[in-house]
């Protein structure tokens, strides 16, 4: 067998790692949910699934890719063959994920086009929806293909493509980039919003803590999966991605660097998105917290809109799409990587450059039906089922197969080996125990609300949809890992 390729030094293992968790997760949908979970209030649960979940389920990735020396599949099935679904599951709901993460990359750079006349000034919102997506009125009314977002998203996996077609030879050069380049216009974008009139408001609606929402269970498992998309678990990346490393290197400072990086960047990412928000409040005269509430529309409406507003807006509008475009394409392809990494596995002859080319087309087939009028709402709708369902069931099989079968303590033993700061007890009793039991916890709470009403009030046959997206490919997997054995047996190492 050939070596396994290599990332070209540890540095840029991490910018990689920091570039898939640091992703649209952070700039918008973190500032959203702390908008609507009552600003401060929600720092404090986000920050305790951090330490109890994000880092050790982190470090058990990373500890995972590193070890086995595979992908997501083969490192599952080094543990146990009957385990390798749990790879496959967590692969089938990356592809999920990136087939729709790269449409709202294709209006980000549409946006971007748009922001030097700034296209978009006046009602944002009737732009958004009726001249950028052209939404049709309903889920049911799909109403034929929007041929630019179309051809948005051809160049946006063109693009992607030409990050991974080498996997980590190409993805090591383009990560140098685009992992440092949007931070430093984040915090342009900061300096822009806090020094805008009346930002302090913005600001202190942000930090200043309600109490009252902690005893709100939806802020926690709000919090709890924010946490799992934002670090880019339960997807096969950070097995994959540590993969490309020498078991020997350092993977508690590897995964406490990159989850804290990460959070680090939302936050400040925040304080970016509520000055400016906090100056709109003032120039419309409408509270912060109505403006904060905006929820997924907040990157294409409302943040427009209050660029528009300022001094130089042209520059802004087009600094802020560049920020999300260059922070989603290392999310972008790291999903694609996931998937070439465990195909090349399976098939060591096969030529790279060919196998990227093939996820990355049926990538752009798969998001199709996100281009069409009712793109939207089938965005919406698988989004809630792929992020509430499939990544929580990977991550409580990831926790069963590494704590109990392969055993907690043996994985922490490998890792305290290489690792210069020591993880104690506390790890394998998370993962064996705490994890587990959250997850449980959470997916129930949020299968009860499912059969109480349909998500969003859209229609039965839409949330079959939703459902088939995380059983269809949960079925696969189980199919496959049970499927009776070849006589050549999975390589391990
Ligand atoms: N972590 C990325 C973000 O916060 C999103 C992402 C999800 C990336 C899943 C890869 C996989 O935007």
């Amino acid at each position: 067998m050939a070596d396994r390729a290599r990332w070209s030094s540890r540095m840029i293992f991490v910018f990689a790692a920091i570039g898939s968790a640091v992703g649209l997760g952070n700039v918008w949908r973190f500032p959203y949910l702390a908008g609507k979970y009552g600003g401060g209030a929600f720092l404090i649960p986000y920050l305790i699934a951090l330490i109890i979940m994000g880092i050790p389920l982190l470090i058990l990735e990373f500890a995972l890719g590193q070890k086995m020396q595979r992908g997501a599949v083969h490192a599952f099935a080094a543990i146990k063959r009957k385990f390798m679904g749990v790879g496959l599951m967590a692969i089938f709901t990356g592809f999920t994920v990136v087939s729709y993460y790269a449409v709202v990359m294709a209006w980000s750079l549409m946006y971007l086009f748009y922001s030097f006349t700034l296209k978009y000034a006046g009602d944002t919102k009737d732009f958004f929806f009726n001249k950028a997506l052209q939404i049709s009125s309903s889920i049911g009314e799909i109403g034929g293909i929007n041929l630019t977002i179309l051809l948005t998203l051809v160049v946006i996996w063109v693009l992607i493509y030409f990050c991974v077609w080498k996997g980590v030879k190409s993805v090591g050069k383009v990560v140098v980039v685009t992992m440092p380049l949007p931070v430093i216009l984040i915090l342009i974008l900061v300096l822009r919003g806090l020094t805008l009139p009346n930002s302090l408001e913005g600001i202190i609606f942000y930090l200043k803590p309600n109490f009252a929402a902690l005893f709100d269970t939806e802020v926690w498992t709000a919090a709890m999966s924010q946490i799992f998309f934002t670090l880019s678990l339960a997807f096969g990346i950070m097995i994959a991605y540590a993969s490309y490393m020498k078991k020997d290197s350092d993977i508690t400072k590897n995964a406490v660097i990159t989850s804290v990086v990460n959070s680090a960047i939302s936050i400040i990412a925040g304080f970016a998105v509520f000055g400016t928000l906090g100056y709109m409040a003032f120039k419309q005269a409408v509270p912060v917290s109505e403006l904060a509430a905006a929820g997924p529309s907040l990157a294409f409406i409302v943040y427009p809109k209050a660029i528009t507003m300022i001094p130089m807006a042209a520059l802004f509008g087009v600094i802020f799409f560049v920020t999300l475009l260059t922070l989603a394409i290392d999310s972008a392809f790291s999903l694609v990587e996931g998937v070439t990494t465990v195909v090349s596995d399976a098939w060591h002859k096969a030529s790279r450059p060919l196998v990227s080319l093939i996820v990355c087309a049926l990538g752009f087939l798969a998001g199709i039906i996100f281009t069409t009028r009712a793109g939207l709402y089938f965005l919406d709708v698988v989004d809630h089922f792929a992020t509430n369902f499939g990544l929580i069931i990977v991550g409580i099989l990831e926790c069963i197969a590494v704590g109990w079968v392969f055993g907690a303590e043996k994985l922490r033993k490998y890792i305290n080996e290489v690792s210069d700061y020591k993880i104690g007890k506390w790890w394998s009793f998370c993962i064996k125990y705490l994890i587990p039991i959250l997850l449980i916890y959470l997916i129930a709470v949020q299968f009860v609300a499912e059969m109480k009403a349909n998500y969003e009030g859209y229609p039965n046959w839409a949330i079959v949809i939703g459902w088939l997206v995380v059983l269809v490919p949960l079925a696969i997997s189980f199919i496959v890992s049970y499927w009776p054995e070849k006589k050549k047996a999975v390589a391990t190492s």
